[in-house]
């Protein structure tokens, strides 16, 4: 084994990492490392890509004196356990000053903590978040690092080299410190959560209330994602639909279980966003959804509940396609809105500075939620970097100025059929919510000083106030009280 011959490399080389590590390799300049757990892994992918040049290693010591100082991996494993195995080790043989980068979907807390265990060595740790499937990582992921200024130095050169690229620009920024990366990559997914569920709201509105097949939905959605709504979910979704299973010879979506499967960043990002206060009520329908389809033993099929006497019967089918199409537009916009407020309650909260305009654009390519009106979430936060709620941009205002009409329709109509919209009717909701003069929150205030002294604020003068509501009802300046 050459000494020191590579500038970076792999731990883990099961799909994604294997497929990082061949990008990697790939681009000019890069000798990769690689290091599998079990030695088979680290075999095959040698032998069957003799063209990247990989640098195997067989123990930690020789993958440590296989890498050019600073040193610098990429772990790939399974998130939780298996990552703090793998780092304890990369301790052991790294030195002060190499960096250590975590590319698996950990849970931001966890980064947090481990880059200040990392730190007290002298050794860099980044958390990075990784999107695009295996696809991505072969050809060109969005990548969402966090970390020191100073690993970025090392780290920037590489990551741009094999990043995604979105008009011009390679998708990769440094996010923030700590755990910024994987707290924007969290909210990555939960947007990727809110729009599927959108998408299939969608198709199931269509399907139900017009009678089209999956193939010719299939035709709709691949018309719609020639327009604003254009992105690579919708696109799937015509792929999706058009696939008939080989057995049967039906639509496949029909023979699919419709039970819904989350491998848990959808929950974490719900999770994070009720400790911050920040309505992300779009995400939250999505996840829950998705929890309501797998739970079979609570779902009444059997007619139990009672339902609308009439199923959906569309007059205008292709007038009710293009309501659900505003619909899913208004929607989306609300999704990713709720999503860019979290990220900024979060950099708040954590200490990070993020730039919203660079993470638009970092999903431009490569990930899983890229989709043309990006560039106009980037255009947006160009405009006005503080943008307090990103809806309140002018194309936003303009386009749900347009869809609302056909939003309520939707909504409307599918409460009335007795159809689920979790998150159309929800992201309806909070749109109507932000819009509301006057909320009865003011309600909510009086019922929380009746029963537990909980004082509330006046409209038409300072200081706090609480109301003898078991005595004569008098108010007093709350301050009286204690
Ligand atoms: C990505 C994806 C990726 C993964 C999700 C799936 O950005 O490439 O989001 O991270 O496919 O974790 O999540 P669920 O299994 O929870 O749907």
């Amino acid at each position: 084994m050459p000494e020191a011959a590579a500038n970076i490399g792999v731990v883990g080389l099961a799909v994604m990492g294997s497929n990082l590590a061949r990008n990697l390799a790939s681009r000019e300049g890069n000798t990769v490392a690689v290091y599998n757990r079990s030695r088979t892994k680290t075999d095959e992918l040698i032998a069957e890509h003799p063209e990247a040049g990989f640098v195997p290693a067989f123990s930690y010591e020789e993958f440590a004196s296989s890498l050019s100082v600073p040193r610098t991996a990429v772990i790939m494993v399974k998130a939780g356990g298996p990552t703090d195995a793998v780092i304890d080790e990369l301790v052991r043989v790294f030195e002060p000053g190499d960096i250590i980068v975590d590319g698996g979907n950990a849970l931001f807390t966890d980064t947090i903590r481990r880059e200040k265990a990392v730190r007290d060595t002298g050794i860099n740790f980044v958390g990075m978040g990784v999107s695009g499937g295996e696809e991505g990582a072969l050809l060109g992921p969005s990548l969402m690092p966090g970390g020191s200024d100073e690993s970025w130095v090392t780290l920037g050169p590489i990551l741009r080299s094999i990043a995604a690229v979105a008009e011009g620009e390679p998708c990769v920024t440094h996010v923030g410190h700590d755990g910024a990366g994987h707290f924007v990559k969290m909210v990555h997914n939960g947007i990727e959560y809110a729009d599927m569920q959108l998408i299939a709201e969608a198709y199931d509105l269509i399907r139900r209330g017009t009678g089209k097949s999956p193939a010719e939905i299939a035709d709709v959605f691949a018309e719609w994602n020639r327009g604003e709504l254009e992105s690579y979910l919708i696109e799937i979704t015509a792929e999706v639909l058009r696939q008939v299973d080989a057995a049967t010879g039906t639509p496949l979506v029909d023979v699919i279980l419709d039970q819904a499967g989350a491998k848990g960043t959808g929950a974490w990002t719900v999770q994070t966003a009720l400790d911050l206060g920040v309505p992300v009520s779009g995400i939250a329908e999505a996840t829950f959804a998705r929890s309501l389809s797998s739970h079979p033993e609570q779902r009444i099929v059997s007619g139990v509940l009672p339902g609308p006497a009439e199923a959906l019967v569309v007059a205008d089918a292709d007038a009710f396609v293009e309501d659900v199409r505003l619909a899913l537009f208004a929607s989306k916009i609300v999704a990713y809105s709720q999503g860019f407020d979290e990220i900024r309650a979060g950099a708040a909260q954590y200490g990070w500075s993020i730039d919203l305009g660079a993470i638009s654009k970092i999903w431009r390519g490569g990930c899983i939620i890229r989709a043309q009106f990006l560039n106009r979430i980037a255009d947006s936060y160009a405009q006005t970097p503080d943008l307090a709620v990103l809806m309140t941009a002018p194309y936003f205002v303009e386009a749900l100025g347009r869809a609302q009409g056909a939003w309520r329709r939707i909504v409307s109509t599918a409460a009335d059929a007795g159809i689920p919209s979790p998150a159309f009717s929800s992201s309806l909701a909070y749109y109507d919510g932000l819009r509301a003069k006057r909320l009865p929150a003011a309600l909510i205030q009086g019922q929380r000083d009746f029963f537990g002294a909980h004082t509330y604020k006046r409209i038409d003068k300072p200081g706090t106030f609480h109301t003898l509501w078991s005595g004569d009802r008098t108010e007093i300046e709350a301050e009286d009280t204690h």
